[in-house]
């Protein structure tokens, strides 16, 4: 192996470290940070997720909250409890968990959190700041991935070439965004793109963010290279897996995120970050 690991999971200890210390300087002002988190229905997925993000609130000192309804719940009463969450004055950050039942809107349920307390940063207000460079709060998974990126040294893009592979508007737009922001040359690939490899070729920094298993292999990959895998997949063997081939990228690239342990817990780390900023501009 020729890459260095960029280890999601000591740099998430390192910054929510960094958060609990903020916290109780925050929490000792009388202002405690507190996260709401809202699941409707019993999708297995989110069931782990929710409780991993209420977790990692209660492991750096933040209030949190799990709201949990039945599957049957009305579009109408999870717009009113929203609309609670918006005005609860220990409420810094609300996050309702997707996907969500069929009959309820997502769009809409999204619209509706205050732009203030949007921590997950889905918001078209949200979005609109980050492509204006104004203050919002930015998507989690691309802003774990910017601070990966920062930890190995690379803030400032200045002349570097980034490809985004993935135009979703959680992933794939925002993290273009984030890194036009940082001064990159940005391309972005998807599946219309035509011969990917010979883009991905030319790129500094690559990330994967598909859901496909095997969407970047060695032969894409400019030697030396930083490779980003956001891909969650499973493998024939039912084990976890990024959209890199990583036994064979690994050989070739600088720097290398693995699956899992890579850009899984920065997700939730930079949720905390984005709560207690919140909370931190609630005080001034
Ligand atoms: N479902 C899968 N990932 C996410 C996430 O980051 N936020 C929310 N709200 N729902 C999700």
């Amino acid at each position: 192996m020729t890459a260095q690991l960029i280890d999601g999971n000591a740099l998430s200890q390192q910054v929510r470290a960094e958060v609990a210390k903020r916290a109780a300087a925050l929490t000792a002002r009388g202002l405690k940070p507190g996260l709401a988190v809202v699941l409707v229905g019993d999708n297995p997925a989110s069931q782990v997720y929710v409780r991993n993000k209420v977790k990692a609130c209660q492991d750096a000192g933040l209030h949190s909250v799990l709201e949990k309804y039945e599957a049957s719940m009305s579009e109408a009463e999870l717009l009113a409890r929203i609309e609670a969450l918006n005005t609860d004055p220990a409420i810094h950050g609300i996050l309702v968990q997707l996907p969500l039942p069929k009959h309820i809107d997502d769009h809409k349920v999204i619209e509706a959190i205050a732009p203030e307390k949007d921590v997950d940063g889905f918001h078209v207000a949200s979005a609109g700041a980050l492509m204006v460079g104004e203050q919002g709060f930015k998507a989690c998974t691309p802003y774990g991935c910017m601070k990966m990126l920062e930890s190995i040294g690379m803030k400032n893009l200045r002349g570097k070439h980034a490809v985004v592979i993935g135009r979703s508007n959680i992933v794939g737009k925002p993290m273009a965004m984030m890194l036009l922001q940082a001064d990159a040359t940005v391309t972005v690939c998807h599946s219309g793109t035509a011969d990917l490899g010979a883009i991905t070729r030319q790129a500094d920094i690559v990330v994967a963010a598909v859901g496909k298993r095997n969407v970047l292999t060695a032969d894409m990959v400019k030697p030396g290279a930083v490779v980003i895998d956001v891909g969650m997949n499973r493998n024939e063997e039912g084990k976890l897996c990024g959209d890199v081939d990583f036994d064979g990228v690994k050989e070739v690239a600088g720097w290398i995120t693995p699956v899992p342990g890579g850009v899984g817990p920065m997700t939730i780390t930079m949720l905390l970050v984005n709560t207690m900023e919140s909370a931190e501009r609630q005080l001034g």
